[in-house]
């Protein structure tokens, strides 16, 4: 089998996409599940099976009743603590660069199946910072994306900032030369870069003048949905609720464990369950 074709991979919090191109072929978006080309970054592994479901498939499972667990915003992981402790599926403790890899792996097979070729080279899309002031956390992030990208198979493995990719695909359809104001506000993190594009310029093989400035902040949708479930799904639950004779504050943070999907992960800790 020739090695020619490669890929990009936008691994978001909340939702994922790839795309395959070769010397000879422009980039196409896969079709990721059935027809669409975007899917959930979710998995949902059932109870007592070996296979996880992935994507809208693993939100339904979940939303049926299957038993099991749900994982989402996995990204958010990345750089954190829990990257080292690892989560207990089916009895057994799983290192989320596992899971993490078997994500990115299923994205790799729907490419492969699509063009009908191996793939080996990847771009990966990362945010501007993983982490807000955190350095060594985004270098870990960074690194941790890599080894991920590796386990699930692939051998040449590159990163891009995400909003560098926006902006180059946006380049495609432009005439002239002009400054771009990039802003994405994804599910975890929200980037902003300002960018000079053209047509002239896209084959250039250093951008990195044309980068005039850069910046990430770690908010996103998520921040949202955690903010609403904890002001109006988590006091349903007890939450700012008192407890025994002495009326001691039931301790919150399970709620705030609860309320992010990253950390939904602690609530299946052995010390959680006693
Ligand atoms: N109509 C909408 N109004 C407000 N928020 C929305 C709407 N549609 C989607 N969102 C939010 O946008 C986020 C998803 O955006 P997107 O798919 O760009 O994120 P992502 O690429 O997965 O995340 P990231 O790039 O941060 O890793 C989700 O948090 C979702 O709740
Ligand atoms: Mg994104």
């Amino acid at each position: 089998m020739t090695q020619d074709f490669f890929c990009g991979i936008d691994f978001g919090t909340s939702n994922s996409s790839i795309a395959a191109a070769s010397a000879t072929q422009k980039p196409e978006m896969i079709a990721v599940e059935d027809e669409h080309i975007t899917i959930p970054s979710a998995i949902f592994y059932e109870n007592k099976k070996t296979c996880p479901t992935f994507g809208r498939l693993a939100v339904q499972k979940y939303m049926n009743g299957e038993e099991g667990r749900l994982m989402r915003s996995l990204k958010r992981v990345l750089g954190t603590d829990l990257m080292q402790n690892g989560t207990i599926l089916n009895g057994k403790t799983v290192k989320f660069e596992n899971i993490l890899a078997q994500y990115i792996k299923f994205l790799k097979e729907k490419a492969e199946h699509a063009v009908g070729k191996k793939i080996e080279k990847v771009v990966m899309g990362r945010p501007v910072h993983f982490r807000d002031n955190d350095k060594k956390g985004d270098i870990e992030a960074e690194k941790q994306l890599k080894d991920i990208a590796a386990k699930a198979g692939f051998k040449e493995i590159y990163l891009q900032y995400e909003p560098i990719a926006a902006a180059y695909a946006h380049e495609e359809n432009i005439k002239g030369e002009k400054l771009a104001c990039v802003i994405d506000i994804g599910g975890g993190t929200s980037d902003f870069s300002i960018i000079r594009l053209g047509e002239k310029l896209k084959n250039k093989k250093n951008r990195e003048d044309d980068i005039l400035a850069d910046s990430g902040v770690r908010i996103g949708g998520n921040d949202f949905d955690k903010d609403l479930s904890i002001k109006t799904f988590m006091p349903e639950l007890g939450m700012h609720t008192t407890y025994g004779k002495k009326n001691l504050f039931v301790p919150t943070s399970q709620y705030f464990d609860m309320a992010e999907w990253s950390k939904i992960n602690m609530a299946y800790t052995y010390q959680n369950k006693k």
